[in-house]
């Protein structure tokens, strides 16, 4: 990743060359060969984080699912692997990563994959299952902007699963969740009320994996 801030990963448009390659990978316990590109989170391999939360997750339920910041698509993908039944939606602000995860899930038959932009994901979708490996350096206004958002659109009893590095604040995150959105809080989101249970699900290699689940 550059430390170029013309050229974070998470820029519309990445400034850096879009130099293609394809990269060997392991997604669902198959081989297969991904696409990745400069200017874009982890191009070269599947990131640890990534790799912890899919080892600890459970394949995903059927109906409307969310990678949130899906990059070219380790967990969108496996997802969609997992359970060809469910819709999984990729979303991400860097169109060269939604251009990558388009090829990606063309490359492995998958039509179950959306790639999206944010706004592009329709009003009345509710998700039976968020999986992310979180932007956390975009900074906490944005994230926890990008959490007001997501979560409350999970559907009754649906889970979110997050990743987070521990030297990069999982646990102050927990806590601001479990505040944010526990019953004492009444939460008003832009959808209806929104009341969750936040827990840690697992802890490995330096990473939470922190679930939430509405209640
Ligand atoms: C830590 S990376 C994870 C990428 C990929 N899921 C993986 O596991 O390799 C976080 C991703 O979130 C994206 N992102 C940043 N801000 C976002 C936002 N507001 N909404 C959706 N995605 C965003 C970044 O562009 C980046 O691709």
């Amino acid at each position: 990743m550059s430390d170029d801030s013309t050229d974070h990963y998470f820029t519309a448009q990445p400034a850096s060359p879009d130099e293609r390659r394809t990269l060997p990978v392991v997604l669902d316990g198959q081989p297969y060969e991904v696409e990745t590109a400069g200017g874009i989170f982890s191009p070269g391999r599947i990131d640890l984080g990534t790799s912890v939360l899919l080892r600890t997750v459970a394949d995903p339920p059927t109906g409307d699912v969310l990678d949130l910041g899906c990059g070219w698509g380790p967990i969108t993908l496996t997802m969609a692997l997992q359970n060809r039944q469910a819709t999984v939606w990729g979303v991400d602000v860097n169109d060269r990563a939604l251009d990558l995860l388009r090829r990606n899930a063309e490359r492995l038959g998958l039509t179950n994959v959306r790639a999206a932009r944010p706004e592009e994901v329709p009003d009345d979708v509710r998700l039976a299952a968020i999986w992310s490996n979180p932007p956390i350096r975009v900074g906490k206004e944005v994230l926890h902007s990008m959490l007001d958002t997501w979560l409350p659109r999970l559907l009754p009893g649906a889970s979110a699963h997050l990743v987070v590095q521990r030297n990069l604040g999982a646990d102050s995150l927990q806590e601001w969740m479990a505040r944010r959105y526990g019953a004492d809080a009444a939460f008003e989101s832009a959808v209806g009320p929104f009341t969750a249970s936040v827990s840690r699900l697992a802890s490995a290699k330096g990473f939470r994996v922190i679930e939430v689940t509405r209640v």
